[in-house]
């Protein structure tokens, strides 16, 4: 089962992506948790992307697909996964479709977490986590971005026929029971 968990920032990917992977047992691939461990231990990558995420701005398409397509080689993704803040551009998206038609591969569904924007805000603004992108002014500006650049990308799977709504308020076990009600029937 290769699953792109989709919705804007604050939607719940981070958390309805752990209930997934232990559940199904198919390992969890978040584009920003990867960018967040680089800065952390300040490496190459980290240095290079650190301003980009400070600021809720998007890394560059290139940087990112280049991420994604040498980790999805591992051994660990033959049996399925959950992509999480990954693709969120078109460019994105169309270079996964290719490098996964290359495999004999491919996204077999897209869940899109809705979620209203008041309450996006509250939870992100109610995360104990310290990421330096949790203020109220870049919470603004990654609005902006997910609803210019990031949204688009569903109309690109909903073509493919691929994309399944899920209802993302309520708790988050009421979620993931919404979520295990989409996945049982594929
Ligand atoms: P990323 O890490 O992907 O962040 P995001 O999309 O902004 O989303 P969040 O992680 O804030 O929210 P989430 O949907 O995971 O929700 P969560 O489960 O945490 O990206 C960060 C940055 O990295 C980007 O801005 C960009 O710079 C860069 N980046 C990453 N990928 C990229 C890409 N592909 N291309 C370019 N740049 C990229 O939940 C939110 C909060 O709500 C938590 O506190 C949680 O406990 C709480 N919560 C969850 N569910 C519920 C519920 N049901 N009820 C109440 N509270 C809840
Ligand atoms: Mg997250």
């Amino acid at each position: 089962m290769n699953l792109i968990l989709f919705g804007p920032p604050g939607a719940g990917k981070g958390t309805q992506a752990k209930k997934i992977k232990n559940h199904y047992n198919i390992p969890h691939l978040s584009t920003g948790n990867i960018f967040r461990y680089n800065i952390k231990n300040e490496t190459e990558l980290g240095k290079k992307v650190k301003s980009i995420l400070n600021d809720g701005k998007l890394v560059p398409d290139d940087t990112v697909v280049e991420l994604v397509v040498d980790e999805l080689q591992k051994p660990e993704y033959e049996n399925g996964y959950i992509l999480d803040g990954f693709p969120r551009t078109i460019p994105q998206a169309k270079a996964l479709d290719e490098f996964l038609s290359s495999k004999n591969s491919k996204i077999d569904l897209l869940l899109n977490l809705e979620v209203p924007e008041q309450e996006l805000i509250d939870r992100i603004l109610s995360r104990a986590e310290g990421r330096s992108d949790d203020t109220p002014e870049k919470i603004k500006t990654r609005l902006a971005v997910y609803h210019e650049e990031t949204a688009p990308v569903l109309n690109h799977y909903a073509d493919q026929n691929k994309v399944e709504k899920i209802d993302g308020v309520g708790t988050v076990d009421q979620i993931f029971g919404r979520i295990k009600e989409t996945l049982n029937k594929i």
